[in-house]
């Protein structure tokens, strides 16, 4: 019997790709740079699965190049904002996502970036390496306790309530918008703000210069969702006037791009996207992406549709 044919746009750990072999006749993309758009169409034609990642873009154009056979879009992320669900689905395409597998490993990414802020770390590291570290001293390189202090929460899906989980560990009380208090009052009252909503049109700059503004002196800011939410622009500004304290990125408006002026600030922490880098976690979302794809190519129903 043969099997079916799918596009698999990176390749994926070991596991997984032996077990999405077993079950389909893959056409994978090895190379060090995503398909270009045109490659993509070129590739998908007669593909009945597509698996990507959020370096891909998926649009409607995409999708009509994979029909009449296409059945499937398999996301190797839980972000799905790289594909225009609602065009892919409107064509009779199933699209799936990878829930609950990256939920702690991003919460732990999230609270490594709130202690490394909060303490400083990435700028001591900075200091020590180009040989500016005189000495211990009362005064020296003070950071900000977590203890006692607020932590916003914006999102209240599986990662940030994982998030506000930990919270306690560090003495902090966890509140979340729209559920304890207003977006708003959360700006005026938090001590460490963290993003854990989708990337939407409505959450798009939902962190601009008016609401920096709102914000402590001494608050941090983390992002570990999308950098669309943050107005890069508005940050930089609000980093250089001190009307915050501090932020830490993990994602950034235009991946792999990061905003300069982000570059040379000492109190921004800055990740390249590692909220579910680990091991253990891009296993698990290559494998539930593949599992979606031989469920769908069977005939069942997706484990985990958007
Ligand atoms: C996701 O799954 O959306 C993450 O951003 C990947 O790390």
């Amino acid at each position: 019997m043969t099997k079916p044919p799918v596009l698999l746009t990176r390749r994926i750990p070991s596991a997984a790709f032996a077990r999405l072999e077993s079950g389909c006749d893959v056409d994978l993309h090895d190379g060090p740079a995503p398909l270009t758009p045109d490659e993509l169409k070129r590739r998908v034609a007669g593909k009945q699965g597509l698996i990507c990642l959020l370096t891909d873009r998926i649009d409607g154009s995409v999708v009509d190049a994979g029909l009449p056979t296409l059945k499937i879009v398999a996301n190797i992320a839980v972000g799905y904002d790289n594909i225009d669900a609602p065009a892919v689905k409107s064509r009779g395409v199933v699209v799936t996502n990878t829930p609950d597998v990256l939920t702690e490993a991003t919460a732990e990414l999230t609270w490594a970036l709130i202690l490394a802020l909060a303490r400083r770390v990435a700028e001591g590291d900075r200091l020590i390496r180009r040989g500016g570290w005189t000495g211990w001293a009362l005064d020296f390189m003070l950071g900000t306790e977590l203890r006692g202090k607020q932590l916003g929460v914006i999102g209240r899906g599986r990662i940030g309530r994982a998030v506000a989980a930990k919270a306690a560990a560090f003495g902090m009380t966890p509140v979340f918008a729209k559920h304890d208090m207003s977006l708003d009052e959360l700006f005026v009252s938090s001590d460490v703000i963290s993003i854990h909503t989708p990337a939407t049109a409505e959450t798009r700059h939902l962190i601009d210069r008016r609401t920096l503004a709102r914000m402590k002196r001494s608050a941090l800011l983390v992002n570990t969702a999308r950098g669309s939410i943050v107005d890069e622009d508005a940050l930089v500004w609000a980093l250089k006037e001190r009307l915050i304290a501090g932020a830490a990125l993990d994602v950034f408006e235009k991946e792999p791009t990061v905003h300069p002026g982000l570059m040379t600030l000492e109190n921004v922490v800055l990740s390249p996207h590692l909220g579910s880098a680990t091991r253990e976690t891009h296993t698990a979302m290559a494998d539930l992406a593949v599992r979606n794809v031989l469920e769908v190519l069977a005939g069942n129903p997706p484990l985990t549709p958007v």
